[in-house]
């Protein structure tokens, strides 16, 4: 990697700030963390800082609270949770502070006050506009809590906020932490030097949120197979009529633009070939399999890839070397529609001799689901900064950090 790395550093008796993206899903009241994930993959570089005795001060946004507090989206249901984590790896639980603000005077003097080996957590970043407006005061406040500022957030560095890119101008070095560099070096060497056949899956609701990672895979990978809602436009910009599915008919020309640009480079660009249809979106619906290029009924809706559809994608991904998966193959929330994406999950999974890298909220909650995520070599924690990776775009809380 290219950007200074936190084992570059010397961290002992420093106060060293790390980014974190601890925007974790709460239950309704803000109280109970209902996927941990987040905070477990930072453990990594919290624990390799604390154990070279540095002073740990965490900050990150949780939600979207518009720039002013909101109970619900308070970070302090975290602290427990970090307290439990680093007492089971480090006996260190008992020293997790929590700061009320997280600049201003009381956390100024919690920051001061931190012995080696403590760690503070300060209260969500977005409670104050400052931060999403990437204001410069703002981000020199954050920067004087620190000696060394280290971003470990991947997931908001797709965001050029003060805690992650405005920081950066005001403090000497800026590094990346242990999480931030295997998520850049796995997504990075499946762009820049993917063992190949590399296939590309990518699948939802709509041609419009992927068509630019499409376009600049269409550059780099061997196969690309598409499934979920998006496939309808695309098989419409072919001439099959799809009743009732999901269509995005401003759309048909740049799928059918994709579609070219795939047969011009030879990249194998498969689509469904067969379908679960139903009369309606919901889990009793009446379904049944379509196959062919023959028009769907009128009334009917595809909400699931069928079994040759299945077969076909299962074939691809079994050759590949390298595969990057973004996106169900139908509505896998619904079980009557969840088989083409447990069955995607379970061939991503069992292909030992591939990297095998999960991206996107919903593709990550489908392997979790299946049971897999221990087999597949890298799930990123980022949602929008993984797409915007894929789309080729250079993210700025990456770019802001020092070149080694
Ligand atoms: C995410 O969940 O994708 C990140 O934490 C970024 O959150 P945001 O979309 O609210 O900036």
């Amino acid at each position: 990697m290219s950007k200074l790395s936190i084992r570059d550093l010397d961290l002992a008796n420093k106060r060293v700030l790390i980014r974190v993206d601890f925007n974790v899903p709460l239950s309704k009241d803000g109280l109970t963390i209902t996927d941990d994930t987040r905070i477990r993959e930072t453990l990594p570089t919290i624990e390799y800082a604390l154990r070279r005795k540095a002073k740990v001060i965490l900050c990150s946004h949780l939600g979207r609270p518009k720039g002013k507090p909101v109970a619900t989206m308070s970070l302090r249901p975290v602290v427990d949770r970090l307290r439990k984590l680093l007492d089971d790896i480090l006996d260190e639980g008992e020293n997790v502070a929590f700061a009320p603000d997280c600049i201003g005077e009381v956390a100024n003097e919690m920051a001061a006050q931190l012995e080696s080996g403590q760690t503070l957590l300060l209260e969500n970043l977005r409670f104050h506009p400052e931060e999403e407006a990437n204001d410069p005061a703002f981000a020199k406040k954050l920067a004087s809590l620190c000696d060394i500022y280290v971003n470990d957030a991947f997931g908001s560095a797709h965001r050029a906020h003060a805690s992650t890119e405005g920081i950066t101008h005001f403090v000497k070095q800026s590094a990346a932490g242990l999480l931030m560099e295997r998520e850049l070096t796995y997504l990075g060497k499946a762009l820049s030097q993917p063992d190949k056949p590399f296939v590309a899956i990518i699948g939802g609701a709509k041609v419009s949120d992927k068509i630019q990672v499409i376009d600049n895979l269409l550059d780099i990978a061997d196969a690309i197979i598409i499934g979920g809602g998006m496939a309808y436009t695309f098989l419409n910009a072919q001439g099959q009529t799809t009743g009732k599915s999901l269509v995005e008919t401003d759309k048909i020309e740049v799928a059918r633009a994709a579609l070219d640009k795939a047969k011009a480079k030879g990249v194998r660009f498969l689509l469904p070939i067969d379908h679960v249809l139903a009369d309606k979106f919901a889990h009793d619906a009446k379904t049944q399999l379509h196959e062919g290029t023959h028009p769907f009924h009128v009334d009917l809706m595809a909400l699931d890839i069928g079994p040759k559809s299945i077969e076909l994608f299962k074939s691809e991904i079994s050759d590949a070397r390298t595969i990057i998966w973004n996106g169900p193959m139908g509505v896998f929330e619904m079980p009557a529609f969840a088989k083409g994406t447990n069955a995607i999950a379970y061939t991503v999974a069992g292909n030992n001799d591939a990297t095998t890298i999960v991206g996107g909220g919903d593709s990550v909650a489908a392997v979790k689901q299946s049971g897999v995520s221990d087999k597949i070599t890298h799930i990123s924690t980022g949602g929008g900064a993984s797409l915007e990776f894929l789309e080729g775009k250079i993210l700025p809380g990456v770019a802001a950090l020092t070149d080694k």
